[in-house]
């Protein structure tokens, strides 16, 4: 990195020595993988989506790389919350970094009962609430059931008195945008991530006229550079419609460009998914290195200098 540039930032309060760390479900479900991210070029690390119980998850494969993506139907393999309570108690004093906890009850009932539990562990500074998983059968995304949403936040702010973020599915209609704002603006949310994958995608391998992850029949959520249009247009729309609420994006970042134009959305962070499960956690030396380069090119020596201020063409 140049000397003078500097990729620092602050998510909800905190202050974080760099803007970048991975998305939930990558590189962070145990210890091995965590403690990579811990030792990485992060500013933040978010854990595993967990539930109250460990589980497996769905039948491999269920991850599989496609050309500038990938597709996953994981089904929450996770070790439980005792497990990642543990692993943040341990890692609780890090310097210009911080563990995030992030949770994904099946239930309305279990997500509460995670926060409960959570909001025991001082260790735990922050939480990401997951309202976007695609992968569990028979159980929708929570993010698309406005009313559901209201509800299930309503009962988490009563109960938690930890900061809480929340992650979301991509939306795709201006209605939804709007909705999905105006239950957001009801609660004190830390930050609000965008996005996670878009849901229930298909790859087709041509050559064996097969779908390539088995669960669901191949149906699975899509990563990679096909969602970045759609993740930039989430980021923009939420620090829009949100006034003053932090917005990490999320969503088709390969290079130091695609975090560039994130951030230029809004976003004061950026998580990294399906980049970081193909080349590990030296990715983050690479797009740092490649964000410090364009920021040096433009004059830009912070990322609040650019933050938010995409240009409209009028
Ligand atoms: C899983 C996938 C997600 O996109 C998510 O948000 C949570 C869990 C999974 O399949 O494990």
């Amino acid at each position: 990195m140049s000397s003078n540039q500097t990729l620092k930032t602050t998510l909800a309060g905190f202050h974080l020595g760099s803007c970048l760390m991975n998305a939930s479900g990558v590189h962070c479900t145990d210890e091995n993988e965590l403690s990579g991210l811990l030792n990485a070029n992060v500013g933040a690390l978010v854990t595993k989506s967990c539930t109250l119980e460990s589980r497996t998850g769905n039948p491999l494969p269920r991850y599989a790389n496609i050309p500038n993506g990938s597709i996953n139907s994981m089904g929450l393999p996770n070790h439980g919350l005792a497990y990642y309570l543990e692993f943040i108690e341990k890692s609780q004093y890090l310097h210009n970094k911080i563990a995030i906890l992030s949770i994904a009850g099946l239930s309305k009932k279990e997500n509460l009962e995670l926060l409960k539990n959570a909001d025991k562990a001082d260790s735990i500074k922050l939480i990401e609430l997951n309202l976007s998983c695609p992968n569990i059968p028979g159980k929708p995304q929570t993010g698309y059931d406005f009313e559901a949403s209201e509800k299930l936040l309503a009962e988490a702010f009563e109960i938690s008195t930890k900061s809480v973020g929340v992650k979301l599915p991509p939306y795709f209609d201006m209605v939804h945008f709007e909705s999905m704002a105006t239950v957001l603006k009801k609660f004190p949310v830390a930050y609000v991530c965008c996005v996670n994958s878009i849901g229930n995608a298909l790859w087709i391998n041509v050559e064996n006229e097969s779908v390539v992850i088995k669960p669901k029949n191949g149906f699975g959520g899509l990563g990679g550079m096909y969602i970045k249009p759609t993740a930039l247009a989430n980021v923009r729309m939420f620090y829009s419609l949100l006034d003053g609420v932090d917005i990490v994006g999320c969503g088709g970042i390969q290079n130091g460009q695609d975090a560039f134009e994130h951030i230029l959305c809004g976003a004061s962070m950026v998580q990294i998914g399906t980049t970081l499960w193909q080349e590990g956690p030296a990715c983050f030396d690479r797009i740092s290195n490649e964000l410090s380069t364009i920021m040096q090119q433009k004059g830009y020596a912070t990322i609040d200098e650019f933050k938010g201020k995409l240009k409209s063409m009028n």
